[in-house]
């Protein structure tokens, strides 16, 4: 039975207490860290294949998406107000399904925001060389994309991606209060330019092309909400912010359904006004959807804007979920489960900076020399796998702890959970079936290093 072994949530909260990070965050920094991580190339790059998938409904398979995430908010939102400690949800299974679980969660983690990291500073690269272009300046072949990536083109690394990444990860070991000041400030102005976006291209919006409005039926809707999850994923990272948060009980919650509910209305309205101003068909082949839709309507400067705003909104994804993952990692190697170093924090910056170091290095080398065309699938699928726990794991707290303080309770236990549940299962069945191999394989590898590492140096190692 030590395989699920679970630690004791007292002693988790007289570590975090102690833990070295500093409690600097409030929940307005939450709730802009979670829109940091959420809007990024999901909206601005993927709506023109959901577009595709969908037709119009596109904006419906948002609100499923939306509903998913909701759902499964609700139970992170128990988590975070009842075991603030850093690890997010790896941490939340360690105290309630057991160590194995735990690890394997920690590991799928690892893949989603690491290869969340590294897809979008590819889009982000993506972005900035079209900016360049606007300006007359043109990168070397060679510089602009990992080998293999361009067919018919010599490629040999992507630059921008690598540079953007180790610019990131230099913010998120320099500091926490850093890095959430800088992203503040990026998001305020993503934010804009999406409001931009809606107040100018509302004006433009052909009500004939939203019909027929679901042209592919249910099946397209559905499809496109799998894939419409990817627009969401982030909202769980402020949740890993739970040993840098002053008042993390109240905070926490305020940060995961505040910037989840502000996305949710952003992109409905984003889905309804581009299918509403270029007919659907044409986002074929498209790689900047959004700003399509405002030169369209013959708003040039405007879908400059935009264009720019994707840029900024990209730059805070890859920064929150490089700040998420490391929070994890740091976690796990406090734990055990990971080397030790992985957890040592810096006497001036008080930042785990070895893991950053680890993480930045490594997701910035895949950045800039792997091919990253078929990840998004890969990332939703782990995050959905984890998502399904943690909405599992609420309902085994309420029935092992039933008496831990909570600032905030998930509605209708277990009628709730079960529907996150269900809900994260009907999306997943929708993603194909590479995708499920490719993931299999991620989770046997983890399964390896658990038995072959994690196990034996695990801090509880000898317990029962
Ligand atoms: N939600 C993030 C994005 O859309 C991952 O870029």
């Amino acid at each position: 039975m030590s395989l699920f072994r679970t630690k004791n949530i007292d002693a988790m909260l007289a570590t975090a207490r102690d833990g070295g990070l500093k409690k600097v965050l409030g929940p307005l920094d939450l709730v802009l860290m979670g829109i940091g991580a959420i809007v990024g190339s999901g909206i601005f790059v993927l709506t023109g294949i959901g577009a595709l998938t969908a037709g119009p409904a596109l904006m419906l398979s948002f609100v499923i998406a939306a509903l998913a995430c909701a759902l499964v908010a609700l139970c992170y939102a128990e988590f975070a107000s009842a075991i603030p400690v850093s690890g997010s949800i790896y941490t939340y299974c360690y105290a309630t399904l057991g160590e194995i679980i735990a690890w394997m969660i920690g590991w799928d983690m690892l893949l989603e925001y690491g290869l969340a990291t590294s897809a979008v500073s590819v889009g982000w690269s993506g972005y900035f060389q079209s900016l360049l272009a606007g300006f007359g300046l043109h990168l070397p072949t060679a510089l602009t994309a990992a080998p293999g990536a361009l067919p018919g083109a010599h490629t040999v690394i992507n630059l921008p991606a690598l540079l953007v990444m180790l610019a990131i990860t230099t913010l998120v070991a320099y500091g926490v209060r850093e890095s959430a000041r800088f992203n503040n400030v990026m998001v305020l102005i993503k934010i804009s330019i999406v409001l931009l976006f809606i107040a100018v291209g509302v004006w433009h919006v052909e009500p004939a092309n939203w019909r027929p409005f679901a042209p592919f039926g249910a099946a397209g809707v559905f499809n496109a909400a799998a894939l419409a999850f990817f627009a969401f994923i982030g909202f769980d990272a402020v949740t890993s912010a739970a040993e840098e948060v002053k008042n993390p009980r109240r905070d926490l919650p305020i940060g995961l359904i505040g910037s989840l509910a502000v996305c949710t209305v952003l992109y409905v309205a984003v889905a309804a006004i581009m299918t509403g101003i270029v007919p659907f068909q044409q986002f074929e082949g498209v790689a900047h959807p959004v700003s399509l839709a405002l030169q369209r309507a013959g708003q040039n400067w405007v879908a400059g804007f935009v264009d720019l705003g994707a840029i900024v909104g990209m730059t805070t994804v890859i920064l929150v979920m490089t700040y998420g993952q490391t929070r994890i990692i740091f976690a796990m190697s406090r734990d055990g489960l990971l080397p030790r170093r992985l957890s040592a924090v810096h006497p001036v910056h008080a930042t785990p900076w070895f893991a950053t170091w680890t993480v930045g290095g490594i997701f910035s080398a895949i950045a800039a020399f792997v091919p990253l065309n078929v990840l998004v699938e890969l990332i939703n699928i782990g995050t959905l796998a984890a998502f399904t726990l943690i909405s599992l794991s609420v309902w085994v707290l309420r029935r092992t702890h039933p008496d831990l303080p909570r600032a905030f309770h998930c509605p209708g236990v277990p009628l709730v959970p079960l529907l996150a549940v269900a809900f994260c299962l009907f999306l997943m069945a929708h993603l194909q079936a590479m995708t499920w191999g490719a993931f299999m394989i991620w989770l046997a590898l983890g399964l390896a290093v658990y038995f072959l590492y994690a196990r034996r140096h695990a801090v509880l190692h000898g317990d029962r």
